[in-house]
């Protein structure tokens, strides 16, 4: 796809707003738009190049050399600046180092000894909420496991814990361009970065936990201690909101293709195939960025240094280019090369705990329920994040 021939094509130019609240909420046709006026798009308003077809999302997010990550991954300067040097933020050794210590908890190995936990407080949940006939699939269902479970293993002192939701969902805000939903969400920002800085420190973390080993490791100087404080970002943020988005939107769409439930409750083995189908068609993180390092070409249309891209998840997983019949839900696609997690040297972290979790709600449902009927939703009008803040449903 690129070369180092001169590029010949000029880049088209559109000035399509992609964070209005119409756009954020149903963004399929304007990514249609984009895909199909070329590999890259110069967004006007923003002044930054839209990649939305999934060969070209994933060239960016596999080419660090060229797409750097530690300019950082936002699409305003100020959060590429307070962010800078965690682990999302930053590239090469410096980025091996602390994802080095961030992934310990989060391999399949490590994981292991939650899985037994992770089912029988999916399964009670599950119990419980069907045993009432209908629930908030957003509220009820899909914050349980992150808020109950994950945010313990964090081991944040109590506060922190109570907020965490809250920053996590502020914080994505704020990878947006400077619009007004940046600009609400950037007091709360403050306070988290605060709390990291002054509370989540030695001796407030729960013994154990994996904010006290990032702490840990930095005495032993696997990690420069300067950087604490913007790592414990790495767990606050993306560790809740992420997973809640993704069970919420995988009932919606369990809700609304009810041939497709059927498939999974007749053969749970479909739950994995599920899970990915949902991380595709329904990307909780829609867009991150990346600075361009070096002039570069991609399909004859130059891209300056300087510049930045932004990479849309979301895009590239419904591109017909890759995938065929990109907007049909279908269980037994397995699309296990979607960019719901990202790609490359900073695909997901967590993404082992993610599908652990959805996998224990959604094996218990199967046996649970026939029918999820929709009463009323509500979606979260989100910069970044694509999910429900509302869902509630009835169950047979
Ligand atoms: C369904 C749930 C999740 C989704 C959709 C998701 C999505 C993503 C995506 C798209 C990236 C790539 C960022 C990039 O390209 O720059 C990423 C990175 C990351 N995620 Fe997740 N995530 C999820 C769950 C989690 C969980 C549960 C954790 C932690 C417990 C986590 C921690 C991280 C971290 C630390 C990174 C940065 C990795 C790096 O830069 O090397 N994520 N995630």
């Amino acid at each position: 796809m690129t070369t180092t021939a001169p590029a010949t094509t000029i880049c088209p130019r559109s000035d399509f707003d992609v964070y209005t609240d119409s756009a954020l909420l149903d963004p399929w046709p304007g990514y249609r738009e984009l895909r199909d006026a070329g590999p890259l798009v110069h967004l006007d308003r923003y002044g930054m190049f839209a990649a939305t077809r999934y060969d070209t999302v994933s060239h960016v997010l596999r080419t660090p050399e060229v797409f750097p990550s530690g300019e950082g991954v936002m699409m305003n300067d100020e959060m590429n600046q307070v962010l800078r040097g965690n682990t999302l933020c930053s590239d090469g050794e410096a980025h091996d180092a602390s994802r080095r210590v961030i992934a310990r908890p989060l391999t399949p190995k490590a994981l292991r000894p939650l899985h037994d936990e992770i089912r029988a407080e999916a399964r009670g949940l599950v119990d419980r909420l069907t045993a009432r006939g209908s629930f908030d699939a957003a509220g009820d269902l899909a914050h349980h496991l992150p808020v109950t479970i994950v945010s313990n293993l964090v081991g944040l002192p109590e506060e922190g814990r109570e907020r965490m939701l809250v920053w996590a969902s502020e914080m994505f805000n704020c990878f947006g361009p400077m619009n007004e939903r940046t600009q609400r969400s950037l007091s709360v920002l403050g306070e988290m970065m605060e709390y990291a800085t002054t509370q989540a420190v030695p001796g407030k973390l729960k013994p154990g936990s994996w904010a006290e080993a990032v702490h840990d490791a930095a005495a032993r100087g696997e990690v420069d201690p300067g950087k604490c404080p913007v790592m414990m970002i790495d767990y606050m943020g993306p560790s809740l909101d992420t997973t809640i988005f993704a069970i919420s939107s995988a009932v919606w769409l369990f809700a609304e293709n009810p041939d497709q439930w059927d498939l999974v409750r007749e053969n749970p083995s479909l739950v994995p195939s599920a899970i990915n189908e949902v991380l595709r068609m329904e990307a909780p993180i829609q867009d991150f960025s990346r600075s361009v390092a070096v002039d570069h070409e991609i399909d004859g249309v130059l891209l300056p240094r300087g510049s930045r891209v932004i990479a849309f998840y979301g895009a590239g997983n419904r591109d017909e280019r890759h995938y065929p019949d990109p907007d049909r839900f279908d269980v037994t696609r397995n699309p296990t090369d979607h960019l719901g997690f990202g790609a490359g040297p900073h695909a997901c972290v967590g993404m082992n705990l993610a599908r652990l979790e959805m996998r224990a709600l959604f094996e218990a449902l199967a046996e649970k329920v026939t029918r999820f009927e929709v009463q009323h939703s509500e979606r979260a009008l989100h910069n970044i994040l694509r999910g429900f803040t509302r869902l509630d449903v009835t169950v047979h």
